[in-house]
């Protein structure tokens, strides 16, 4: 059974990829190493994936339509997709906004019409994120919801490819689920994101921003759980009916809503040092609570997540510690 993953050198990508590799699946691997953040971390993430034999990688720009069908052309026994490549990040997307359209809108349509000329091809799983909930102030968020009023251009840019998949879901028939992250973290994880940014300037002695004078709540999910719920909703392609088209959409979360002051804490405890805490405003696109009803995808595919943040958060810790080493 051969896979594509795209997004293969970032952090939820790498992690995935590698749960197949090593249960001897034939992975192609897509990434395009852009400098979001340190290509250092992306190389390394990749290098662990070149361990193994049954890897092929391109170095291609899924939004570069000619050079990645030109890669996925070599490929005709692909029959599981996991489309995870993205320009991620929530804050960021007010300051940069072509890079959502170029990666998530025009590098999503560039897989789904990849996808549509693949003969052999079963399922495709892409990456959403619970920033779609928006302004929905109703908690915990259900797939159920109403999700039409996103707070940034990342969240809109999501939810636009929930839209995307399901009318190629429908007019080619593609059975495809779409997966609402929860704040993702752990080891290998991402150096723009909450947990890496506190971690570090806590242990450089630097102050630590904070926002929203720390009235959030996050639920925050551990990567392992998060490989898990992939590899579980991959195996279970979802069935066209009379109604609907083969395509469906679970929130992927830990199904607890956490304060960010206590994730703070943890990190606190966990590093043995106190945090300087530079209280500031709420910034622009930003979401005040998320939490995960995860009844559907607990029903369809038995995903139990099993890891709290008072052990998921040192797990990251000591893994960063023996990276920033090497
Ligand atoms: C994260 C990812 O960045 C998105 O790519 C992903 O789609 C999203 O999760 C999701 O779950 O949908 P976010 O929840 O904002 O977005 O994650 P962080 O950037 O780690 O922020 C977590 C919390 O810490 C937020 O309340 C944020 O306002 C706060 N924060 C973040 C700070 O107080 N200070 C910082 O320096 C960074």
């Amino acid at each position: 059974m051969t896979i594509l993953v795209t997004g293969a050198a970032g952090f939820i990508g790498m992690h995935v990829a590698e749960a197949l590799l090593a249960d001897g699946r034939q992975v192609i691997a897509v990434d395009n190493l852009n400098p979001y953040y340190d290509v250092t971390l992306k190389k390394a993430r990749l290098a662990r994936l070149q361990l193994y034999k049954n890897i092929t990688f391109y170095d291609c720009d899924i939004a570069d339509r000619p050079a990645l069908f030109a890669a996925l052309g070599a490929h005709p026994e692909i029959s599981l997709i996991v489309h995870l490549a993205a320009q991620a990040g929530v804050r960021h997307s007010i300051s940069r906004p072509f890079d959502y359209t170029q990666a998530n809108v025009t590098g999503f349509l560039s897989i789904l019409e990849a996808a549509r000329q693949m003969d052999k091809l079963k399922h495709l799983v892409y990456a959403s994120s619970s920033s779609v909930y928006g302004a929905n102030n109703k908690l915990p968020y259900s797939v159920d919801d109403r999700t039409d009023s996103p707070v940034s251009l990342y969240a809109a840019t999501k939810k636009a490819n929930e839209l995307m998949a399901h009318s190629y879901s429908h007019l080619y028939e593609i059975p495809m689920t779409g997966l609402r992250f929860f704040t993702v973290y752990g080891p290998w994880g991402r150096p723009d994101m909450a947990y890496w940014r506190f971690t570090e300037k806590i242990m450089r002695r630097e102050p630590v921003d904070i926002y929203n004078h720390g009235d959030m709540m996050r639920d925050f999910t551990y990567i392992d759980d998060v490989v898990r719920g992939v590899l579980g909703v991959l195996a279970a392609p979802p069935e066209k009916t009379v109604d609907t088209a083969a395509h469906r959409v679970y929130n992927i979360g830990n199904n607890r809503a956490e304060k960010l002051l206590d994730f703070i804490s943890i990190i606190e405890k966990t590093l043995g040092m106190t945090a300087e805490r530079r209280l500031l405003p709420m910034q622009p696109g930003d979401i005040q609570a998320t939490y995960a009803d995860i009844e559907p995808i607990r029903r369809d595919i038995g995903f139990e997540p099993t890891t709290r943040l008072e052990d998921g958060l040192p797990k990251f810790v000591a893994w960063y510690h023996d990276y920033c080493k090497e």
